[in-house]
């Protein structure tokens, strides 16, 4: 990458939240990796397929990518620590300069009773992303029998310990995020995230009070399934609809409801030489919040990162609220 390239990247980094971490409004969502139940690892897209997806992200411009200690049960993080360690030198021979940041997450799962958990499941993942700190460490979910309040107590502690850089939260509601907030800030701990389901098909955190909250604490919003899972890039229709489990989840309602709405994205793509997709990012971007779109290719991967190198207009903006009001 040349320098060039990497100054104008730079002006495109954001803070997240209140830390000293500088990111690309876009940011690349790995459960595809690995993932073979959901998503078909292995059978519609391989290792070589996901290196491309990981260069083609920095060589547009992306610096972090998110992933789980769930995701292909460590599957991904193992590709991706694989991947930052071994493919410093991009396809036209120049080097990448800075490594990537890593997002990934601590699964409170219900056999999880006590702090050493936390910190085993942090020694694996670290283990596996082949790293010596976790750039941003996440609770995956705010679930029982432990209440969220213990696994942001043990979260503080491994902050505290050096080994993580930043502390976020996942699923969080409006409540647990102050709560999450207050409690961190009392152990003199920033909450830097909160990653939440957000596209232009589910927009329930600006009904419920995450959006305005997170705004208020300084908190970044880090949106997943940005695209909806694909629906939002306008390749599925009800005569098409998308492969595996994704066809039971979302077929039939929720494609026949969408022409209009890719219609009005393809028209706004046009204008600005882009893609449905891009349009669905660049409409979180400008929503304030990090959308991390999953990516299965170099294809993929570049298309989503273009998002970022241009802007909706306010009246593009405006139709597109409009025309997704009924999924506040
Ligand atoms: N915290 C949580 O609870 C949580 C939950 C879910 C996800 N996440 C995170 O958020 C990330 C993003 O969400 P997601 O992956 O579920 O959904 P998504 O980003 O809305 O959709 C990703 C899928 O859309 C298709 N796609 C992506 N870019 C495309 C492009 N430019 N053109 C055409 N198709 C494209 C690909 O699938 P096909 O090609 O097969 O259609 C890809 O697997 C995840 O990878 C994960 O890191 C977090």
């Amino acid at each position: 990458m040349s320098e060039n390239h990497l100054k104008q990247n730079a002006r495109s980094r954001v803070k997240l939240g209140q830390t000293n971490l500088e990111v690309s409004p876009v940011g690349t969502g790995t459960w595809q990796w690995g993932g073979a139940f959901y998503w078909g690892y292995g059978r519609g897209y391989t290792d070589e397929d996901l290196a491309g997806a990981y260069a083609a992200s920095i060589e547009h411009g992306i610096n972090w990518f998110d992933t789980a200690e769930i995701y292909g049960r460590g599957r991904s993080e193992t590709i991706l620590g694989r991947l930052t360690n071994s493919q410093k030198t991009l396809s036209n021979g120049s080097k990448i300069i800075s490594a990537p940041l890593v997002a990934t997450k601590f699964f409170p799962y219900p056999w999880r009773l006590h702090r050493s958990s936390l910190r085993r499941a942090q020694n694996a993942s670290l283990r596996r992303l082949e790293t010596k700190s976790i750039d941003l460490y996440q609770i995956h979910f705010p679930i029982r029998p432990r209440g969220y309040e213990y696994w942001l107590d043990a979260l503080a502690y491994a902050a505290q310990g050096g080994l993580v850089k930043a502390v976020g939260v996942s699923n969080y509601s409006t409540e647990q995020t102050k709560r999450a907030h207050d409690l961190l800030a009392q152990r003199g701990v920033v909450l830097a995230s909160n990653q939440v389901g957000y596209s232009l098909l589910n927009r329930v955190v600006e009904s419920n009070g995450v959006l305005d909250t997170c705004r208020d604490l300084g908190v970044s919003v880090i949106s997943y399934g940005p695209l909806s899972e694909g629906l939002l890039t306008g390749k599925y229709r009800t005569d098409n609809p998308p492969p595996l489990l994704r066809r039971l989840r979302w077929a039939r309602k929720r494609l026949k409801m969408l022409p209009p709405l890719i219609a009005l994205m393809n028209d706004i793509a046009s204008v600005h030489n882009a893609s449905a997709s891009q349009v669905a990012l660049n409409w979180l971007i400008e929503k304030g919040t990090l959308p991390i779109p999953g990516a299965k290719s170099a294809a993929q991967a570049a298309d989503n990162a273009s998002a970022m190198t241009w802007q909706l207009a306010s009246d593009e903006f405006e139709a597109l609220d409009e025309a997704t009001n009924r999924y506040v």
